[in-house]
């Protein structure tokens, strides 16, 4: 291909490196021939989708034909029940990474930037540099996000923070008191992120309490997700909530029906799914236990996580233990690309999937 169409591309875009997504179970099954592959690779949900919201798809059948609401009434009066904020502050996304993408739209541009935390989930450099802006990184704090910090990294060109709450691939969290005094302290014409795209997944005291801060503050904007608690990562659905104009603002640039019928439908039933959710939670909270003591015993270093996942590092390179671990019929994650290179971020499973997972490790170490 001639050069000179890509001696154009708009600055930020060239030195980016694509998402990388965890490889998919068809793909392993054919490249290696396993009869049965365990995916713990993307942190979704191990019970799979709430059964009450799988069961509207057959009712969806005769409407295929139609446009979904572009308005998105049924789901967004779900969330505002659910969140206890009016529909007016909420919109919906193609996935919680589409509201990132869309702040990322509306306040940056070449002569801005955005800060975030190292090791921080790579979509934010991805929508800050397609932007044409440049990411500030904050140095981490034993893994977690240093807030206390982010306000000596502000430059007078910051338009943008991003934080993950819990982050993703590191599993730590902050708290209300750390959030809080960071909005306190930068200027309300900068936009402040909170992705909680794990949050029903934390259950500590300290945990941030999102809309408390939203009564206090304009500039936040928080994210949600219905791929992980809710078992809905492949209809891609999420949330953002924020004061009325913003939303406003961003539903300016959003594309018509950004959210599909089928989504809608099951996202709108999910969110009342207390049983799926209370089953996840329990899940999880009882297998993070057995698989953070395993890996521990196994003499692996594990980042304490409030999420579904850990991140853990041994005396290996994480993509070779990756590899090794694909060829085994189990599918985790390298984070090289957060610069964790003997790291290994593994979702957690059920009981079963979590053995097969540990037997194969195992067996490497
Ligand atoms: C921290 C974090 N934020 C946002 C997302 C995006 O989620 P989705 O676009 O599926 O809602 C992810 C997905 O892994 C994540 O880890």
């Amino acid at each position: 291909m001639s050069s000179d169409i890509l001696n154009n591309l708009n600055p930020g875009i060239g030195d980016l490196h694509p998402y990388e997504p965890g490889r998919s179970i068809d793909e392993v099954v054919s490249e290696f021939g396993h009869n049965e592959v365990v995916k713990l690779a993307s942190n979704e949900n191990p019970l799979g989708a709430s059964p009450k919201a799988l069961s509207v798809l057959e009712q969806l059948e005769n409407n295929l034909h139609l446009y979904p609401d572009g308005n998105g009434t049924t789901l967004k009066e779900a969330i505002s029940n659910h969140e206890h904020v009016p529909v007016e502050n909420i919109i919906l996304g193609n996935g919680s990474n589409e509201i990132l993408e869309l702040a990322a739209r509306a306040f940056l541009n070449p002569s801005t930037s955005s800060i975030a935390s190292k090791h921080a989930f790579a979509v934010y450099k991805i929508v800050t540099q397609s932007a044409g802006a440049s990411l500030i990184e904050v140095p981490t704090c034993n893994w977690g996000h240093d807030l206390q910090s982010f306000n000596e990294h502000l430059e007078k060109s910051t338009r943008v923070i991003f934080i993950a709450n819990p982050n993703n691939p590191t599993g730590t969290y902050n708290s209300h008191e750390e959030v809080h005094s960071l909005l306190k302290k930068i200027p309300s014409s900068v936009l402040v992120v909170l992705d909680c795209a794990y949050f029903e997944y934390v259950t500590k005291a300290d945990y941030v309490k999102p809309l408390d801060l939203l009564h206090e503050f304009d500039n936040l904007l928080i994210t949600k997700s219905f791929s992980k608690i809710h078992g809905l990562a492949s209809i891609r659905v999420g949330y953002g909530i924020a004061h009325p104009s913003l939303i406003e603002v961003l539903n300016r640039i959003r594309q018509p029906f950004n959210v599909n019928a089928v989504a809608q439908s099951m996202a709108s039933i999910a969110i009342n799914d207390h049983e799926h959710i209370r089953k996840s939670i329990e899940l999880n909270t009882q297998q993070y236990e057995f698989l953070f003591n395993q890996l521990s015993e196994l003499g692996l270093e594990c980042i304490p996580s409030v999420g579904n996942f850990i991140t853990f590092k041994g005396d290996f390179v994480g993509k070779e233990i990756f590899t090794n671990l694909m060829k085994k019929g189990v599918i985790v994650r390298a984070v090289d690309l957060y610069d964790m290179k003997d790291f290994i971020r593994v979702t957690i499973g059920t009981e079963a999937e979590n053995l097969k997972f540990l037997r194969a490790l195992e067996e490497l170490l």
